[in-house]
């Protein structure tokens, strides 16, 4: 008898174990989602490194640091940190504030596994679509691409245009908001269609991701956008500096009208006074 509940207790303590851990896996599972615009698992790198078997290239206290605040274990000369940084061109990871236990978690999501989504046939199909399309690089898809980003055709979803805070130059022309980062050189930057996607899907920005949350942008839209600037990376060898010449030219030409318009009034004023001052001695004279 004794042994019986003893038996009992050890199988419901295990059990609950177990539970314990699908639910900290889950746990996991959701933190994890603010990592997947810069990586993946199993996937190849994005922006970031491809995060399969990171446990076992790293210990837990370097992935720790890491993920918490990656600038001070680069500052702090860790060879690395440092060497990671260098190869992903120096485009620094975002700091977490996540506690030691959170990102334990996340670490065993990544150790379990590929993302574990079943496979959709539905998806299937969209990802060969969308395949074929980054392949093709179609023109029309490339307008439909700059008609998006510039607002002058509307999101499925109905989210606001990049324009409303990018840049991104194409034919020598570019409207686009200065609140953010210029993009015409975005696809270089960020290593190819995959590292502008993840962004576009899930921005590691609060603006930008405020922006989009409630207002997907479609796998297509995704894609046109990605060939856009692709296109406007291979169109421009160097960052253009539109934006900035043209506040530049804006900034000196008012300059020069303030400044031609004081020393204006004050030679007008000037000669007003002579040319009165003369007026009166003829007028005294004529008398
Ligand atoms: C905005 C993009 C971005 C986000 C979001 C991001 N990372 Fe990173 N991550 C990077 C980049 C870029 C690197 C390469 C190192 C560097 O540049 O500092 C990196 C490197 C890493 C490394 C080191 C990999 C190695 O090979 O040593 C780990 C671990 C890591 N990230 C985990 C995470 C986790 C976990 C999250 C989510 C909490 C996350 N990252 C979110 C961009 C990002
Ligand atoms: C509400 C403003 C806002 C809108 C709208 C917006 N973004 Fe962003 N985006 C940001 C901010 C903020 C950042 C962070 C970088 C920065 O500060 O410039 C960013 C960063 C990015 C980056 C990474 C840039 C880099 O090189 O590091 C890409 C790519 C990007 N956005 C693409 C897009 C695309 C494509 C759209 C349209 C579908 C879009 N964004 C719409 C605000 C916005």
């Amino acid at each position: 008898m004794k042994q019986k509940m003893n038996i009992l207790a050890l199988t419901s303590f295990l059990l609950t174990g177990l539970f314990i851990q699908q639910v900290t896996a889950q746990d996991g599972a959701t933190l994890y989602k603010t990592c997947v615009a810069c990586h993946t698992i199993g996937g190849g790198k994005t922006v970031g490194p491809d995060l399969k078997g990171i446990t076992k290239r790293r210990t837990n206290e370097w992935l720790v640091q890491f993920i918490q605040s990656s600038g001070k274990l680069i500052k702090s000369g860790d060879p690395d940190a440092v060497a990671v940084f260098k190869q992903f061109n120096n485009i620094p990871m975002p700091d977490n504030a996540l506690t030691v236990d959170q990102i334990n978690k996340i670490l065993a999501h990544i150790d379990g596994g590929e993302g574990g989504a079943a496979i959709d046939p539905k998806q299937v199909a969209l990802q060969h679509k969308v395949d074929s399309m980054l392949k093709t690089n179609s023109p029309l898809d490339i307008l439909a691409g700059k008609e998006l980003f510039n607002g002058d055709r509307r999101f499925e979803n109905g989210g606001a245009s990049c324009t409303s805070c990018h840049n991104a130059t194409y034919n020598n022309s570019g409207k686009g908001g200065i609140l953010a980062k210029d993009l015409t050189k975005a696809y270089s930057r960020l290593g190819g269609f995959a590292g502008i996607k993840g962004i576009i899907a899930s921005a590691p920005f609060p603006s930008m991701l405020a922006t989009y949350k409630n207002h997907p942008v479609t796998e297509i839209e995704n894609a046109q956008i990605q060939l856009f600037l692709k296109n406007t990376d291979e169109q421009n060898p160097v960052q253009p500096v539109v934006e900035k010449a043209w506040f530049f030219y804006a900034a000196m030409v008012v300059g020069l009208v303030i400044l031609l318009t004081i020393t204006g009034l004050w030679f007008r004023r000037k000669r007003l006074s002579v040319n009165h001052a003369i007026l009166k001695r003829q007028e005294k004279y004529s008398k």
